[in-house]
């Protein structure tokens, strides 16, 4: 490598870890073509996560309660569209038990996710009342676009944090992937849950077809501004059912790229090794976890529906036996020289 790029290359990781992020010192990180060249930012990204973390792994188990949608979003499985996939609720008993089983597992937060469902908010409410009660863990809720007032209500049964990635902040691009959301909307209904006082959780895919760079160097600007506690992002992977399913799959090199800038533009976010990093590569969580990622994030959602819920073609973890993924999960947080903790987790990012 030249010595004028690695000069360049230092200048941008210097400029973005003291707050001046930018289009162009993003997205020409961004464009270095191999992991030899982009090291530097690895090395700054691991160096900041061990800084805040250790090599403390925080575990958030998941529940994929639901999988009706109202949404038609272009690249997923369960978009209202697909009639292929049978849809399923989990009842309350079904989602209490979960969450118990998980807890005796040693993970102390739920996150509990489903397709954009509104017609299950009152059941929800109820099960996030009792999950608090009866078990005291902490709640995120994953389950899209509401106005505040239910927000609120979410918010007043016990919820504490919420995840809704926004996807891409491209305006195009999210327009064309998501024909019948509002990309200002979608912020609006971030900055709420912000106010209103839950951990928000945001992030993107890297890799979907026609993102560009920049438009991923504009996400990575957006995080800055919304300071979410959590970011979470993954591959785009094609699903045999959707109008995508000719796209080609990401990588996970790009994605790794983009973990690590995010760890340099929040370093005390908590940046989770997603299910689509381990899918696309099976190593990909491990990958993730050793360049700057704190969380993992096992699936705890009864085996029957696994199949239901398939975001994309080939998923991890839809024929384990249930509470593999728990054992599983610690062993590759091991591989990568970290350890999980028994935390509910709270956000350092305040
Ligand atoms: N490929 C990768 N990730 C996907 N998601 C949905 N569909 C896909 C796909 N085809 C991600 C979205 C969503 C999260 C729950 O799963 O980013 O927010
Ligand atoms: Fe589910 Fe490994 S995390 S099988």
């Amino acid at each position: 490598m030249k010595n004028k790029t690695k000069e360049c290359i230092k200048e941008c990781i210097t400029e973005i870890t003291a707050g001046k992020p930018s289009v162009e010192n993003l997205t020409y990180l961004l464009s270095l073509p191999t992991r030899e060249d982009f090291k530097p930012v690895f090395d700054e990204s691991v160096r900041l996560c061990k800084k805040h973390f250790g090599n403390r792994v925080f575990v958030r188990g998941i529940i994929e309660f639901s999988n009706y949608c109202r949404k038609g979003c272009l690249y997923c499985g369960i978009n209202r569209a697909n009639k292929k996939t049978p849809r399923y609720r989990l009842t309350p008993e079904e989602m209490l038990d979960s969450a118990a089983f998980m807890k005796k597992n040693g993970a102390l937060t739920v996150v509990l996710q489903s397709g954009e469902d509104p017609g299950y908010d009152k059941t929800l409410i109820e099960i996030v009342r009792r999950i608090k009660k009866e078990l005291n863990m902490a709640i995120t809720l994953s389950v899209g676009e509401r106005e505040p007032s239910v927000y609120r209500e979410f918010l007043k049964a016990g919820a504490d944090r919420y995840l809704m990635r926004i996807e891409t902040t491209d305006p195009a691009l999210f327009k064309k992937l998501h024909p019948d959301d509002d990309l200002q909307y979608r912020k609006k209904c971030l900055y709420n849950l912000g106010k209103l006082g839950f951990e928000v959780g945001t992030g993107i895919m890297v890799g979907l077809p026609e993102q560009r760079l920049e438009s991923i160097a504009n996400d990575l600007l957006f995080f800055k501004e919304l300071n979410p506690a959590m970011v979470g992002i993954g591959p785009f992977l094609a699903h045999e059912d959707t109008v995508l399913k000719d796209f080609k799959n990401s990588d996970i090199f790009p994605t790794l790229k983009v973990l690590a800038l995010i760890r340099l533009i929040l370093p005390k976010s908590n940046l989770p090794a997603t299910t689509a990093m381990g899918t696309i590569t099976p190593d990909g969580r491990q990958q993730a976890l050793k360049i700057g990622a704190n969380v993992i994030m096992p699936n705890f959602t009864p085996s029957k529906y696994r199949e239901s819920y398939k975001l994309y073609d080939n998923k991890i973890c839809i024929s384990e036996e249930y509470g593999k993924c728990a054992a599983c999960t610690a062993g590759i947080a091991m591989a990568a020289g970290k350890r999980i903790v028994r935390s509910k987790g709270y956000s350092k990012n305040k």
